[in-house]
């Protein structure tokens, strides 16, 4: 991230303050934000897709408080998935027009408090949902926007559990028909578009794609851009109703490592924009205003992980297993994904060489695999403090209490000064929830 560097001893500094004073003060493990690339990120997004455009943060990724707050303050919206994220999104005083809600089974009382509170989209995942949201805003005597999120068939080149457009999966509705009715005139999407035109209680904005995550190739999002104008059209065509709204979701990529190589908000903003617009003009449409979803591409970049490191364990002509005192209750990725990350010793410099290790954790299972394959100095030392890079995104989100792990702090560094943004679990924390 941006103002992470070394200073004249080699130890590791973010926004001006160095690792081995926030490992003193915050402990270990912890996720240091960088504020200030966090806000520059926000910023980039918000200026790559300018004033017709909206974006919205996917608060999965990582939210607290603050980060609602440096959202609201750089003009950003916000994309929620749960009763917990919207409460944190209100709580925080994001302006509930500025909030989306999604999820592919979201609850009645998730419903009922989005609608209650205004919330400016919800996004429809199925048949069931447009009755359910339908019903509660006629209920609560609202017309509450919507817009119906579309499975577009692209094969994202990504993990499998983390693509979403191929159509043998959970979300949203299909695009296309069954194979022996192949055109999008009788697929669910269209027959979803019809049922929520006919419903006074919802005003449709327009239709959704979010095609999966981590991704590189802008090619996947063009060909969902492509596919939901086609919608568009037949809407018109049918219907006689230009939809307004275009949402192409989240998924940008982030390196992770140095074979990693991300595209820049400006080129998806170019990207997006031209294909939407060529393909509107082809089919006589006036162009829609389109919104993205980055959760990944603001957030990940901006945090790392510091651990001390514990355990060192060299296996003769394999790898050396450095254990450190955080694991897959802080970064469930490696395990999860295969993702792969890399790691910087933080707490000092050295002239060492460098020696094959696989950094783990301290959790009960052979799984627990923070770093699987990185170079670390030979002098390396129990007691030294090492930095997962890129961990901003889904790792916090995503901790668990395994092992009765106390969930890290997350703690935003800027201009020389850290503070704590999500605390420490405590044990007092657990016990408290444990009321047998
Ligand atoms: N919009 C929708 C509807 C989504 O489902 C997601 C992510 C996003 C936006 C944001 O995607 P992003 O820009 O962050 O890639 N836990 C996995 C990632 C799951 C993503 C789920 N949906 C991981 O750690 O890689």
């Amino acid at each position: 991230s941006r103002t992470v560097s070394r200073n004249a001893d080699g130890v590791l500094t973010v926004g001006g303050v160095d690792v081995a004073r926030l490992a003193e003060e915050f402990g270990t493990p912890a996720y240091f934000l960088d504020e200030d690339d966090f806000r520059a990120r926000v910023h980039a997004w918000r200026t790559a897709f300018g004033p017709d455009a909206d974006v919205f943060y996917a608060g999965k990724a990582f939210l607290s408080r603050a980060v609602v707050r440096w959202l609201c303050e750089e003009g950003l919206n916000l994309d929620v998935c749960s009763a917990g994220e919207l409460a944190t999104a209100l709580a925080a005083g994001m302006p509930p027009e500025r909030i989306a809600l999604h999820g592919n089974n979201k609850s009645d009382a998730e419903i009922e408090r989005a609608v209650e509170s205004g919330v400016g989209r919800i996004v429809l995942d199925s048949f069931q949902e447009i009755a359910r949201v339908a019903h509660t805003a006629r209920r609560l005597g609202r017309r509450q926007r919507v817009q119906i999120r579309v499975t577009v068939g692209v094969e994202a080149h990504t993990h499998e559990f983390i693509a979403t457009a191929h159509e043998d999966q959970k979300f949203g509705l299909a695009l296309a028909g069954s194979t022996s009715q192949p055109e999008a005139g009788g697929g669910p999407a269209a027959e979803a578009v019809r049922r929520v035109l006919a419903l006074d209680s919802l005003e449709l904005a327009g239709v959704h794609s979010h095609i999966g995550s981590q991704i590189f190739d802008t090619a996947g999002f063009e060909v969902a851009a492509r596919r939901v104008v086609s919608l568009l059209a037949q809407v018109r065509d049918e219907h006689g109703v230009e939809l307004p709204e275009v949402d192409l979701g989240g998924g940008l990529g982030i390196a992770y490592t140095s074979d990693d190589d991300p595209r820049e908000p400006q080129e998806i903003a170019k990207a997006l924009g031209e294909i939407v617009e060529r393909e509107c003009e082809a089919a006589g449409l006036s162009v829609p205003r389109i919104s993205v979803e980055p959760g990944r591409a603001i957030v990940g970049p901006t945090t790392f992980t510091l651990y001390e490191v514990g355990t060192i364990k060299p296996l003769d002509g394999l790898r050396t297993y450095v254990s450190v005192d955080g694991g897959m209750s802080d970064n469930i990725r490696t395990a999860l994904y295969d993702a792969e990350y890399s790691v910087v010793l933080a707490s000092r410099a050295s002239d060492a060489e460098p020696m094959l290790v696989r950094v783990v954790g301290k959790h009960c299972e052979s799984g627990d695999i923070v770093v699987r394959d990185a170079f670390l100095p030979a002098d390396l030392a129990p007691g030294d403090l090492i930095a997962v890079p890129a961990t901003g995104a889904y790792c916090r989100s995503m901790a668990s209490n395994y092992n009765h792990a106390l969930r890290p702090p997350v703690v935003a560094v800027t201009g020389g000064a850290a503070r704590v943004i999500v605390r420490r679990e405590t044990e007092e924390d657990l016990l408290r929830l444990d009321v047998g």
